[in-house]
């Protein structure tokens, strides 16, 4: 029966049948391992293509709802997470596990809405936090492994800390020797994350390497230091990009192994980090499979990634509705939602977020400014144009919202924070959270 399984999906994947993604997805552990052991260079590329393809239709399909459940829900604002689209950035995430044997953590500080855990924790070795509350989080709610870096800890957490935690990662060497003892005493994994030495990221505030970087061991300090702790130290971490693709982190692997490669041997693990946009349409998965492929036969070591962005990139969206259209200049549309509280990676990166059915400003016949309610001047989502005029009540639907919003709202001005609504992957729409006045108030005394 399985041999009939694998050579079915194996001449599927021969023959690029739409369906052979989601027969290879649905297949046992041991099994898909057997079908990938079956295909030579052009058929795992086939797979990886296939996959792809899957995901794409997932989306296109999507769409469709979105749009649906913004016109006919009564009450805005409100994320809409679609566990279809979801999972297909999950499988997306276990086929390079599949590929390669390395683990993939999810990093919560990108996204913690553990309503959606259960569809995570299917293909995901576990969590990354940042600290106490989110080990806390992913160790009740994921229950998997966990793995803490933070920039530096104090006494009165690390206990808490260690109790949560699977691994431990320490940001200087006055850390791990502070705390490392104790994390071993406790059967937990020690690492210490290093600066690799180079990295890419245009936008200082989001560069972990940006020069006088205070996030990760520098090389100089690294060499004279590590031979006085090696006994303690488990594995190497280093997080360097950010929404990057598989050739950024083939330049920031070769710094790595330049200035670290003589350390790795007689260590367990090696952690990538985050910012590898893997679920992106033109992310280049056979590159990043080959990356690993090579490094762990070469070191010997397990690796490690840890991305948030990835795992939801695309899953969700923010419904808004116009509530004034008002004019100075431009006529702006001020919606029931706000940059500044719901979405604050708009303002800080800066970008511009793409509304459902919206162009450019100009390219349609209706321009408007779209607009938080807040008191702040520059509360502004972006500028769009529209087919047809807007009108007060109209729903707006911002893409691409599950990832560092949640995770980051606020209650500035006292404005609410929106629902969470989550779609299942059987089509149901389900509210698995409602925010009231107790969420503003609790926080203020
Ligand atoms: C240490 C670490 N790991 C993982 C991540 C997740 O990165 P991303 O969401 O860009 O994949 C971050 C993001 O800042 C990080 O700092």
């Amino acid at each position: 029966m399985t041999s009939d399984r694998i050579k079915d999906t194996i001449r599927a994947i021969s023959i690029k049948d739409p369906g052979a993604a989601t027969a290879y997805h649905a297949l046992p552990d041991g099994v898909r391992k057997k079908v990938l052991a079956g295909l030579d260079n052009k058929g795992l590329r086939d797979l990886t293509g296939l996959i792809k393809r899957s995901k794409k239709q997932s989306s296109s399909d999507a769409d469709k709802r979105f749009l649906e459940i913004a016109s006919s829900l009564v009450r805005t604002p409100f994320y809409l997470i679609d566990e279809t689209l979801l999972e297909e950035n999950m499988r997306i995430l276990r086929y390079v596990k599949d590929r390669t044997g390395c683990k993939i953590l999810h990093a919560l500080k990108a996204y913690a809405a553990f309503a959606t855990f259960p569809v995570m924790r299917k293909y995901l070795d576990g969590i990354c936090a940042s600290g106490l509350n989110e080990a806390r989080l992913g160790r009740e709610e994921f229950k998997k492994e966990v793995h803490t870096f933070g920039a530096a800890y104090s006494d009165h957490e690390i206990g808490k800390i260690l109790k949560h935690s699977d691994h431990i990662i320490f940001n200087s060497f006055y850390q791990l020797e502070r705390y490392g003892e104790k994390a071993i005493k406790k059967g937990i994994q020690v690492g210490l994350r290093v600066n690799p030495g180079h990295a890419e990221v245009a936008v200082e505030m989001y560069n972990p390497c940006t020069p006088g970087s205070r996030l990760g061991i520098v090389h100089e300090i690294f060499k004279s230091e590590f031979p006085k702790h090696m006994a303690l130290v488990d594995g190497l971490h280093f997080h360097a990009m950010c929404e990057q693709n598989s050739d950024v982190l083939e330049r920031v692997l070769r710094s790595f192994e330049r200035l670290y490669g003589p350390y790795i041997r007689g260590l367990k693990w090696i952690n990538f980090g985050g910012g590898h946009h893997l679920t992106r349409d033109d992310y280049n998965l056979e590159r990043l499979i080959r990356l690993i492929n090579v490094f762990m036969k070469k070191y010997g070591v397990q690796v490690y990634l840890e991305p948030g962005e990835a795992s939801v990139l695309n899953a969700g969206v923010l419904v808004s509705s116009v509530l004034d259209i008002v004019w100075n200049k431009i006529e702006t549309a001020i919606v029931d939602t706000s940059a500044e509280t719901h979405m604050p990676d708009v303002l800080l990166m800066p970008y511009r977020p793409h509304i459902m059915r919206s162009y450019l400003p100009k390219k349609k016949k209706y321009t408007y400014r779209i607009a938080g309610p807040s008191c702040l001047s520059g509360d502004v989502i972006g500028d769009y144009s529209f087919d047809r005029p807007l009108m007060r009540g109209n729903r707006l639907v911002f893409t691409d919202m599950a990832l560092y919003s949640i995770v980051k709202n606020t209650t500035f001005n006292g404005i609410g924070l929106p629902s969470i609504m989550v779609i299942d992957n059987k089509g149901k729409l389900k509210l698995v959270k409602k925010f009231g006045y107790s969420d503003y108030r609790d926080r203020q005394s």
